[in-house]
């Protein structure tokens, strides 16, 4: 993994009120986290701008979504350039749940990351294979046409962005990926980057893994050659993320 600093972001997707957010920020201002480890917390839009005024520095804040355009008649929509005015550097896009709850496809996906990406904005970008594709032995295939969608919007912006692999059938289940198919699939992805954008960015490019990441699994799938950190949702709620930020120690 040399050169490529351990991410670990927290998506807390709809979850959170300003109770439960304060005894967030006090559980990773209390860590300790492992100083050589990035921490992302995905906060809903609504406390973007509260969490930015109590957490520390050190920990990066993103946002679960946004519009592809800076600002006009998009009812219930936000921009990354208001998401950079409250001083929030990240967001999250092309979840699964926005995939398949929300009906976004891979050209919207890639409008949006173009748009963030040129607002500034760091990206974590999202793909991942269902249960029914990974069964029908369409992992890789999945998975690289959902890059693949990207990689114009991307650009030579590779610096900003964190690919976060997340098997559908992993996310929220229990069912976590074992070490082998999530590194399979991590180096997969790796190789095909190399083939399709540069030795480069397949060699710095991280890729976190997500899917029912928990303090039990995490020092083993963060072992893993090509796992360059996690995408937590329900343990980032819990004072256990702590343990998961610092499983490479
Ligand atoms: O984005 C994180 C995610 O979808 C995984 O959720 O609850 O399985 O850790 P969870």
């Amino acid at each position: 993994k040399m050169g490529r600093k351990f991410v670990v972001g927290g998506n807390w997707k709809m979850n959170g009120d300003k109770n439960q957010i304060n005894e967030i920020i006090n559980t990773l201002k209390k860590g300790p986290l492992d100083p050589n480890v990035e921490v992302v917390i995905g906060v809903p839009a609504i406390y973007l701008a509260y969490v930015k005024s109590i957490v520390p520095e050190s920990i990066g804040v993103a946002a679960q979504n946004c519009w592809k355009v800076a600002k006009g008649a998009f009812t219930g929509e936000i921009s990354p350039a208001m998401i950079k005015d409250v001083g929030v550097e990240w967001v999250i896009l092309g979840h699964s749940e926005r995939r398949t709850i929300f009906g976004e496809k891979d050209d919207l996906v890639a409008e949006k990351v173009a748009h963030a990406l040129e607002s500034g904005l760091k990206v974590i970008a999202c793909i991942g294979e269902t249960l029914e594709e990974r069964e029908g032995g369409k992992t890789e295939e999945v998975v690289f046409r959902q890059t693949k969608a990207m990689l114009p919007a991307i650009g030579n912006n590779w610096s900003n962005v964190v690919l976060a692999y997340e098997p559908v059938w992993a996310i929220g289940t229990g069912k976590t990926a074992s070490p082998q198919q999530a590194q399979d699939v991590h180096a997969a992805l790796r190789k095909w980057l190399e083939q399709n954008v540069s030795a480069d960015v397949a060699g710095a490019v991280r890729i976190q893994y997500g899917g029912s990441v928990t303090a039990s699994n995490a020092k083993e799938l963060a072992a893993c050659a090509d796992i360059d950190g996690f995408l937590v949702g329900g343990a980032s709620l819990k004072p256990e993320f702590v343990d998961i930020v610092n499983a490479t120690q």
